[in-house]
């Protein structure tokens, strides 16, 4: 939500930040902005509403100082999507850009008003702003001016500020939003998310909350805003490849992120089976200690799904009983979960506010909390007790599709480290369970080697023909169909839902006529049965219904044919014809597929 950007080195800072922008662009794309010192060492501020080629256009033959600037993509939260509430912000020589919202913006407003500042946008950040102008002009300090700022604001923010009186200062702080330090030659980075810097270092420490980020001519210092010493910067590298984040030979970064999604399961597994052993070892999980009587995982959207898979892989190998809760729901509620349980936080960016809140009114009532993200040096992993990384690489694709497979695989080998410990343990059947987890790569990549588009972009057409399509699913097949249901949903704006399959009969199927589309992923080896009879309800009514199926779990051909599978692996696959089934028809409808309308890649507001 939001996306910002600070440099401050030697590189012309126009067209760095427009650069680093579009890496972010992820994050929101109501407009976008950049401020830096022009050729008389002026702050010259640029905004455009609506995507960040609007601001490029009018970036055109423009060309900085060395020296900050700072750049940001909004996610409108105060005020329309117009130029005038596009970040940066500007009061006198104060120039801001913010991630995140003030919650006493309105009072704010009206004191600061009084005092003579007049607003020229609807947006929260403009009095942070004339807040740091205020104290600027009695301090004469930068840093100074931000932290007694601070003081004053309540809410969350990550800010990147500079004054044109300073022009060799930069100055970052943040709390409860993102934002990353990145050091490069004789420069240094503020941003959002590392995609934004990859290009010029992988060096990389997320900054702590309430500590002023100030870049001058001495350097970076640390200066946590309650006054304590200051820290001393520890820099680490990021294992993620800058090729990572470029599109390469794709239409889309969507389209190629599906096809990483056989790296993403390799390297997710990598390290984390013991040598010779056939056994899995998290010993990220160490601090824990012995299994849980109970698990509990929260998240949201995509990564909820992963939560459900979570639970019918860890039920099925132990006897721990796993809850998986809406992280949104689930932090205004008491806590009535076993003592000693463990609450375990799903998501990729790990920076989702509701799975953060979540996971902190666990850890306030005692319990031990594991984060499973894809982001290293995330909030999440700075506030959960213990942290399993997915490593499936910068996904930058609003709609989630690699970190989902990292995320199948993480929660796959929660069950069998959890399978190992516990009393209940069916030896043969965890065996085979990583047997079948080891060969997946291989096995996703050849599919995806060999895929029938033609079919895809058959089937494609039906779904864009369609009025509203349902998803169903039993089993495993349940979290997909709700997952193949929110991806259509996510980019081609199609009214889509998903539910079990055997809840159809109980309401949903008196939406069967023509123009409704439904579709089943069956990949459930112990439940396709059943959802057959139900497909058979759907066709008796009239219904179209397009299954996607391995020979053993369709009785007829199927409209998307798998593979024989083994075991889980099905979801593998299945997951791949979903996305790609999405990705296919928003590509035929025109749709913007990697930035779908009112979306944002990472949800830091509630
Ligand atoms: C997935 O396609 C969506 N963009 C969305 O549902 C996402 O999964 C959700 O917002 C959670 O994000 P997280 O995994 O970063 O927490």
């Amino acid at each position: 939500m939001c996306g910002i950007i600070g440099y401050i080195g030697p590189e012309e800072p126009v067209s760095l930040v427009l650069e680093a922008l579009s890496r972010l662009e992820y994050r929101g794309y109501d407009s976008a902005g950049v401020a830096y010192f022009d050729r008389e060492a002026k702050v010259d501020v640029v905004r455009a509403s609506g995507k960040l080629s609007n601001l490029a256009a009018l970036c055109q033959g423009r060309a900085g100082l060395p020296g900050p600037a700072i750049g940001h993509i909004r996610w409108a939260t105060h005020g329309a999507p117009t130029e005038e509430n596009a970040h940066p912000h500007r009061s006198g020589p104060i120039v801001v850009v913010h991630n995140g919202i003030i919650e006493n913006d309105r009072e704010l407003r009206k004191s600061l008003s009084s005092e003579g500042f007049s607003f020229s946008s609807e947006t929260d950040t403009e009095v942070v702003a004339h807040l740091v102008h205020r104290h600027y002009r009695t301090t004469g300090s930068l840093p100074e001016a931000v932290r007694l700022a601070l003081r004053e604001i309540a809410g969350s923010y990550a800010l990147a500020v500079l004054c044109e009186e300073r022009p060799g200062e930069l100055v970052g702080v943040r709390r409860g939003a993102p934002l990353l330090l990145g050091e490069g030659e004789n420069a240094y980075f503020l941003a959002s998310d590392v995609p934004a810097f990859l290009k010029w270092t992988r060096k990389m420490m997320p900054l702590p909350p309430d500590v002023i980020a100030a870049i001058g001519p001495d350097g970076l210092a640390l200066l946590p805003v309650d006054g304590s010493p200051p820290l001393v910067p520890l820099f680490e590298e990021v294992p993620w490849d800058p090729v990572a984040a470029e599109k390469g030979h794709y239409r889309h970064f969507m389209e190629k992120e599906i096809f990483e999604g056989p790296r993403a399961i390799m390297d997710t597994l990598e390290g984390r089976i013991a040598p010779g052993h056939g056994r899995v070892m998290l010993s990220e999980l160490a601090r824990l200690g012995p299994s849980p009587p109970e698990l509990v995982f929260v998240a949201c959207g995509t990564s909820y799904h992963a939560a459900l898979l979570g639970r019918q892989f860890i039920e099925s190998l132990s006897d721990i009983p796993v809850r998986v809760e809406i992280a949104s729901e689930f932090r205004y509620r008491p806590l009535r979960i076993r003592k000693g349980a463990w609450v375990v936080g799903i998501t990729q960016s790990g920076e989702t506010a509701d799975t953060l809140g979540a996971l902190d009114h666990a850890r306030r009532e005692g319990y031990l909390t594991l984060a499973v993200t894809n982001v290293p040096g995330s909030s999440i992993t700075r506030e959960a007790s213990a942290t399993l990384l997915t490593r499936a690489g910068p996904e930058i694709g609003v709609a989630s599709t690699k970190a989902f497979v990292a995320q199948i695989t993480a929660v796959w080998l929660l069950a069998l480290h959890l399978a190992r410990r516990t009393a209940l343990r069916e030896e043969e059947g965890s065996k085979k369970a990583l047997e079948i987890l080891l060969k997946s790569p291989a096995r996703l990549e050849g599919f995806l080697g060999a895929l029938d588009l033609g079919t895809i972009d058959g089937l494609a057409e039906k779904v864009a023909a369609s009025r509203f399509v349902i998803f169903i699913g039993r089993g495993l097949d349940y979290p997909l169909a709700i997952e193949g249901a929110l991806k259509l949903k996510e980019i081609t704006y199609r009214p889509a839902d998903g539910y079990p399959g055997g809840e159809l009969k109980h309401g949903p199927i008196a939406l069967i006529e023509p123009g409704v589309l439904v579709v089943a992923p069956l990949v459930d080896p112990d439940l396709s049965a059943k959802e057959w009879s139900n497909i058979r309800e759907v066709e008796a009514r009239g219904g179209t219904v397009l299954t996607i199926a391995s020979p053993e779990t369709a009785p007829v051909l199927p409209a998307y044919p798998l593979p024989a599978t083994e075991g889980w692996e099905g979801v593998f696959f299945a997951t791949a014809i979903l996305q790609l089934l999405s990705y296919r028809t928003a590509v035929l409808m025109g749709n913007d597929v990697d930035q779908p309308r009112n979306l944002a890649k990472s949800v830091t507001v509630e």
